[in-house]
């Protein structure tokens, strides 16, 4: 299949998730009181928000302003066209790369590679996120030695440790760090899956069927995803 068959398929899969990660709603109440700002006067900045519902979420809870940035025009119509009234959250159709405004509490998640992998994620982000905040970065790293094949799916990812590591190389204090379970990465990659099986056609089947087994023959408990939260040290 080439890039251009593919692209309807993952609108498909995304089109059918809240959040485009392993992500539970226990975990995002978890992570949403974990980064309380300290007062109202602070701001939210989603880059790469999908649907910015966690976004949403953070801005809701805590009574703050918020900007999502999307660089899909459709993911990001439909991030403005989940919550028309909460006029506090902006979403922009922009590439993150161009983004220079800090802000409190920077939110990435799945969206390394919007900077071409995690040290140059990291470094960027560091700039965005003001003295005193909070950088929430959701981010795979391989749990086991991967397999060649999966080292060539899905890249060079560190271990948890390295990844932590990582993150105080690039200037931050990891406050939290946690990761997905088995059970959210099993709903996650199911609800995937479910989106291209709502399109129907064979060539849908074939590609949903060649990503479970992909999933269950081969990186489930091997690529892990990984909560980091984050303070500029
Ligand atoms: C794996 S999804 C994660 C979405 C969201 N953070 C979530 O957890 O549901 C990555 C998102 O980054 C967006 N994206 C990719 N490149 C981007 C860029 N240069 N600027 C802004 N967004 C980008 C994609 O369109 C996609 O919605």
């Amino acid at each position: 299949m080439t890039d251009q068959d593919l692209k309807p398929l993952f609108a498909a899969a995304a089109a059918n998730l809240v959040y485009n990660a392993p992500l539970s709603e226990e975990r995002v109440a978890d992570l949403v009181r974990r980064l309380a700002p300290a007062d109202a006067d602070r701001r939210v900045l989603d880059l790469g928000c999908g649907s910015g519902e966690l976004l949403r979420r953070l801005c809701r809870t805590h009574g703050v302003a918020g900007d999502g940035v999307e660089y899909d025009p459709a993911i990001a119509e439909r991030a403005r066209a989940a919550a028309p009234d909460l006029d506090q959250v902006t979403f922009h159709t922009a590439d993150a790369t161009t983004w220079t405004r800090p802000a409190d509490v920077v939110v990435n998640v799945g969206g390394s590679h919007i900077w071409d992998g995690t040290a140059p994620a990291l470094a960027a982000l560091q700039r965005l996120t003001r003295a005193g905040g909070r950088l929430l970065f959701g981010e795979g790293f391989y749990r086991t030695a991967p397999t060649d094949q999966i080292r060539e799916a899905f890249g060079d990812l560190p271990d948890l440790a390295g990844l932590a590591r990582l993150a105080t190389t690039a200037g931050f204090r990891p406050l939290h760090v946690a990761e997905s379970t088995l059970a959210e990465w099993d709903d996650f990659e199911s609800d995937w899956r479910a989106g291209i099986e709502q399109v129907g056609t064979p060539q849908a089947r074939a590609f949903a069927d060649r990503r479970r087994e992909e999933y269950l023959g081969g990186y489930r408990g091997v690529l892990g995803f990984a909560w980091l939260i984050l303070m500029p040290a």
